[in-house]
């Protein structure tokens, strides 16, 4: 039976055929030396040795060497075509995991966790790596040679032959029971790798909370206890497949000893020759040898499999978000675009955030949305450039619903600055430049000015050629910040998402940075997130959410002379 994780292996395998044809003929040739030399060794014995013909010395020797000498270059060529074969796979299973995982969306990535999915795109392709490609140069070679060997050992005595391989039927039971306890635990033990990746992910990015904590000793004990599991988990799918191999060799055991009990004496009555024994005894101490790796196989196979099925589960895993059948196109920008959210309801899992929430954002104005903490004013921006879906109502665009749209052609008309923005172990420049790397030098440094960030890039040895460090990490939260507001300038998208975009700088920053933004925002669709109610006051329309639902809505002046949420979170801020 052939299941699906299998046939995708199967399809990876199909381009590299003509290669791996290749390999399982030198394979073949390779095997085939085994018996050649077992059968060499009759006429070694009984023509040259005990005959006395020394006229086939050399003939011999020859022979022998040019067997050693075939199975070298076989064996040597196998090796390299199937490392070459494997490397490549492990490649193209790597590159098809991480191109479909960067189409899933929110829900997936809050319950797969950094660290778990790194070892599932290089943890399970390295094992797998490591584990199938013995599995074909057994079935190439150790076939050839089980066959070639006991063709040599039938040829000399057939009763032997069936004596020394009695017992081996008798080892299907206990080897298929073996090999579905190694798949079992060896699953248990690729979880258990992924928990090891997500605590080192964990530690490594908290570290500054974990000493300021002093939280060294308990991480550290955390970390051993989680190596231990995965250790435990590992032995125990390695013993499974160490146990198929170790009971064929007790059935060896059993062949070898009755065949020296019946035959010896045959040896000592004249009925057989030194030779023809000597030939059996070699084919069949080297039958035992690929029997063993074949009969590892299947433990080996059950051990590839675990990873095989938990890579190919991450394919069958499907994005929430979808590009419908046939994507209208986005209507031309008019000084921005109308963004409206009509009765929209939310939930994280069955967490609800939004609950029956409606606003409109006008063309060409400034939108704020304040509020408590929690209240959902993040979740309103996830909705807009669909990163997630709503679970009823409509999020509507100049009033089309956006699931008519094209994710990835939507979210090109949003310039974003996210509360949490992520830069990389890039430039600031090809940071900056992310997704819009057409743009012109000019328009960076200009997209870069207007953000503030001219003066601190001024100061760094490279200017904008320095690397950001890994996350981010080389510059200050506020440099961050100014890093992703150029950032979302540069874009030039017809509407401006700005969460909290500014709440890292200081204040002088913080007043020429939105002095730039209100500019850029000009001719634009500009949605603002802010607790600092400064910062908002100017805004055309201000939306005052709680728990999930807009509160009150208006300008600055009509809110304060309405005396709600809005006036006391205005009394808390400002001590009137
Ligand atoms: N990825 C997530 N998974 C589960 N729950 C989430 C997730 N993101 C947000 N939430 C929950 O949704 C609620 C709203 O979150 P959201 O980030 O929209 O709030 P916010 O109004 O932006 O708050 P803040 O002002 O603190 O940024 C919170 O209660 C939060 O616990
Ligand atoms: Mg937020």
């Amino acid at each position: 039976m052939v299941t699906e994780p299998t046939r995708w292996f199967l399809s990876l395998l199909r381009p590299r055929r003509a290669a791996l044809i290749g390999a399982l003929l030198l394979m073949a040739a390779e095997g085939a030396t085994m018996g050649g030399f077992s059968y060499l060794i009759r006429p070694l014995f009984d023509t040259v040795f005990l005959g006395k013909d020394t006229a086939m010395v050399p003939l011999v020797a020859l022979a022998v060497a040019g067997v050693f000498l075939l199975r070298a270059l076989a064996g040597f060529g196998h090796r390299v075509i199937l490392a070459r074969q494997a490397e490549g796979l492990a490649a193209d299973q790597q590159n098809a995991l991480l191109t479909h995982l960067m189409t899933l969306d929110l829900p997936f990535f809050q319950s797969h966790p950094p660290g778990a999915l790194i070892e599932r795109i290089r943890g399970d392709a390295m094992a797998f790596r490591t584990l199938w490609p013995p599995i074909l140069s057994a079935l190439g070679r150790d076939v050839v040679a089980l066959v070639s060997l006991l063709g040599v050992a039938l040829w000399v005595d057939w009763r032997w032959t069936l004596l020394a391989v009695v017992g081996v039927p008798l080892l299907a039971l206990p080897v298929s029971a073996l090999q579905a306890r190694a798949r079992r635990t060896a699953i248990a033990a690729r979880t258990a790798a992924g928990a090891l990746s997500t605590r080192l992910d964990e530690i490594f990015h908290g570290l500054t909370t974990i000493r300021l904590t002093g939280s060294e000793a308990a991480e550290a004990e955390r970390y051993r206890l989680a190596t231990r599991d995965y250790l435990r988990a590992q032995l125990r799918s390695e013993t499974a497949s160490a146990g198929i191999p170790a009971l064929i060799d007790m059935v060896a055991a059993a062949g070898f000893a009755g065949v020296m009990l019946y035959g010896g004496y045959q040896i000592m009555a004249g009925q057989k020759t030194v030779g023809e024994f000597m030939s059996f005894f070699m084919a069949m101490a080297l039958v035992f040898e690929p029997l063993r790796r074949l009969g590892s196989i299947s433990g080996g196979w059950a051990q590839a499999r675990a990873s095989l099925e938990r890579m190919a589960g991450l394919l069958h895993e499907r994005p929430t978000v979808l590009p419908p059948a046939e994507p209208r196109a986005l209507p031309a920008p008019q000084g921005g675009y109308r963004l409206a959210l009509e009765d929209v309801a939310f939930a994280y899992g069955d967490q609800p955030v939004l609950r029956g929430l409606s606003f409109v954002a006008e063309p060409g104005q400034v939108t704020a949305l304040v509020g408590p903490s929690g209240a959902g004013k993040s979740t309103v921006f996830h909705l807009l450039t669909r990163l997630a879906d709503p679970q009823a109502g409509r999020v509507t665009l100049n009033g089309l619903d956006l699931r008519e749209m094209d994710p990835a052609a939507l979210r090109r008309a949003f310039g974003v600055v996210a509360q949490d923005t992520a830069l990389f172990d890039e430039t600031i420049a090809a940071n900056v430049r992310l997704g819009a790397g057409d743009r012109s030098d000019a328009a960076l440094a200009a997209a870069l000015e207007r953000a503030q960030a001219g003066e601190f890039l001024a100061r760094l040895p490279q200017g904008a050629e320095t690397p950001a460090g890994p996350r981010g990490s080389a510059l200050s939260g506020g440099q961050r910040q100014r890093i992703a507001i150029a950032r979302a300038i540069l874009r030039d998208a017809p509407v401006l998402l700005l969460d909290e975009a500014t709440s890292a700088l200081d204040s002088r920053s913080e007043e020429l940075v939105a002095q730039a933004l209100a500019e850029a925002g000009r001719g634009r669709t500009t949605l603002v997130i802010a607790h600092r109610l400064a910062t908002v006051r100017q805004a055309d329309k201000i939306v005052v959410m709680q728990a999930g639902r807009v509160a009150e809505q208006g300008t600055h002046a009509s809110l304060l002379a309405q005396g709600g949420l809005y006036a006391d979170l205005h009394r808390l801020q400002f001590k009137e």
